[in-house]
C-alpha cells in the first residue's frame, strides 16, 4: 500500500468518525462538564435501555409510577403545574420536581443536596415509599422476567446480566444526553442570533441583580442560597440543614438552573409561585430581609425593568428541547 492511499483511508474513517453522531457533546460555550465519563462510558445501546427504564412504571412497587410521571419531557423534565408530585398510592411529596437538564454539569442533587452522585441518585426516588416504593434488590429480578428488557440488557452489556448497578447507570446515561443548549440565549452566545432591545436591557439586570448565584451559561452556580423565603407550615423545609446537621445551613437550598422557566413552573422547592412575576417581585420586594448580601443589595427595579428582566429570562428557554424525540417516551419515536 503506498502513502497516498494510507493517507485516504486514513481520511475516510476520520470523517466516518465525525459524521457518527456524538453521543455527549459539550455545547462551545459551556464549561467542562463534572461528570466522570470514564466511570460509565456512553454507548447507544445503554442510553436507549435507560431511557426504556425512565419511561416504564415496571420499577415501582405496583408499577403505576415511573420517573417521567414526575419529571416530563413538556415540562422540561419537571413536573409542570403541580406542586408536589404524586407516588404510588396517591401520596403526595413535600417538594417540587425540579427540571432535568444538563445533569453532566451538576456536582449535587436534590433541593438540598442530599446526593453527590448521579449515579446513585435514582435509588432515592425507587425506594422512597411515596414514589416508587421499590425493593431494589428485587427490581432485577423483575426485569429479568421481561424479554424485552433481556434483549435490552444484552444489547446494552454483553453478557446480559441484570444488576441493580447496571439500572442505575443506565439510567445516568440517559439523563445525562439531556442537554439543553438551544435556547435564544445559546444562539446569541455563539453570534447565530440577535436579543431585542428589551431583551438586552434585561441582560444587563440580570448581570447585575442574578447571575452571582444563576450564573451563566448553566445558570446556576451549582452552590446553595438562602432567598429568605418565608416558612411555608404546608410543607415544613429546612434545607440543606436536614443533610449537615449545621443549624448554619438552616434555609440553603440548591441555587436551580434558570433555563426553560416557561416549561417548569411552579417555583422554588415548594412550588410556591406559579408565575415569574411572582418570582421577580418577590426577590424585589424582599431585598431589605435578605440575609445573603448578593440578594440584599440587589438594585430596586421600576416595573419597566422588571418587564425587561423577564423577557431576558425567557430567552433561555429551549423549545426544541422539549419536543427532542431523542429524548421522548419510546413508543411514540
Ligand atoms: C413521585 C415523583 C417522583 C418520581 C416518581 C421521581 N422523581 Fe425525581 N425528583 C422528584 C422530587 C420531588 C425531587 C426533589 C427531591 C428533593 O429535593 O428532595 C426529585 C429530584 C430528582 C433529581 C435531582 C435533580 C436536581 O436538580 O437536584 C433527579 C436527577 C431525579 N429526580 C431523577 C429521577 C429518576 C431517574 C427517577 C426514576 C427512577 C425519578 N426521579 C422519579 C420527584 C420524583
Ligand atoms: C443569593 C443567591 C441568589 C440570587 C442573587 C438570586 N437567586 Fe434565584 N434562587 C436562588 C435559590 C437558592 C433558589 C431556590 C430557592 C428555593 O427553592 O428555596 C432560587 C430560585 C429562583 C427561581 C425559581 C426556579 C425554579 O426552578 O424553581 C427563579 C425563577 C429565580 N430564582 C430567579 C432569580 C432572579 C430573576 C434573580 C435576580 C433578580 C435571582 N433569582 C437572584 C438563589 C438566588
Amino acid at each position: 500500500m503506498n502513502r497516498t492511499t494510507l493517507l485516504f483511508i486514513l481520511l475516510l474513517v476520520t470523517t466516518a468518525l465525525t459524521l457518527k453522531e456524538k453521543l455527549f457533546e459539550k455545547p462551545g460555550h459551556f464549561p467542562e462538564p463534572s461528570y466522570n465519563f470514564r466511570r460509565n462510558p456512553l454507548s447507544e445501546a445503554k442510553i436507549a435501555l435507560g431511557r426504556e427504564l425512565f419511561y416504564d412504571a415496571i420499577l415501582s412497587a405496583d408499577n403505576s409510577v415511573s420517573c417521567a410521571s414526575c419529571h416530563s419531557p413538556s415540562g422540561a423534565f419537571s413536573h409542570a403545574d403541580q406542586v408536589f408530585s404524586r407516588g404510588i398510592n396517591d401520596s403526595i411529596g413535600f417538594r417540587n420536581a425540579p427540571a432535568l437538564f444538563n445533569l453532566a454539569w451538576q456536582t449535587s442533587f436534590m433541593w438540598d443536596g442530599a446526593i453527590d452522585d448521579l449515579d446513585r441518585q435514582a435509588l432515592a426516588p425507587l425506594t422512597h415509599p411515596g414514589e416508587m416504593g421499590a425493593d431494589m434488590s428485587a427490581v432485577p429480578g423483575k426485569l429479568q422476567k421481561s424479554q424485552k428488557y433481556r434483549q435490552l440488557f444484552a444489547n446494552a452489556y454483553g453478557d446480559g446480566k441484570i444488576t441493580e448497578e447496571r439500572v442505575l447507570k443506565a439510567l445516568s446515561q440517559f439523563e445525562l444526553t439531556l442537554v439543553s443548549a438551544g435556547s435564544k440565549y445559546d444562539e446569541w452566545q455563539l453570534g447565530r442570533a440577535e436579543l431585542t432591545r428589551e431583551e438586552l436591557a434585561g441582560y444587563d439586570i440580570f448581570l447585575e441583580n442574578c447571575n452571582n448565584c444563576h450564573s451563566e451559561p448553566l445558570f446556576t452556580n451549582d452552590a446553595f442560597a438562602d432567598i429568605a423565603l418565608p416558612h411555608n407550615s404546608a410543607a415544613p423545609d429546612h434545607g440543606r440543614w436536614t443533610i449537615t446537621g449545621d443549624p448554619a445551613d438552616s434555609m440553603l437550598f440548591r441555587v436551580p438552573s434558570l433555563r426553560n422557566l416557561s416549561y417548569t413552573f411552579p417555583y422554588m422547592h415548594d412550588g410556591r409561585f406559579r408565575t415569574l412575576k411572582e418570582v421577580v417581585d418577590y426577590y424585589e420586594d424582599n431585598r431589605e430581609r435578605a440575609v445573603d448580601n448578593r440578594m440584599r443589595y440587589m438594585r430596586a427595579l421600576t416595573p419597566t425593568e422588571r418587564a425587561e428582566l423577564m423577557a431576558f429570562l425567557r430567552t433561555l428557554d429551549d423549545p426544541g428541547f422539549v419536543v427532542n424525540p431523542k429524548f421522548s417516551r419510546p413508543e411514540i419515536k
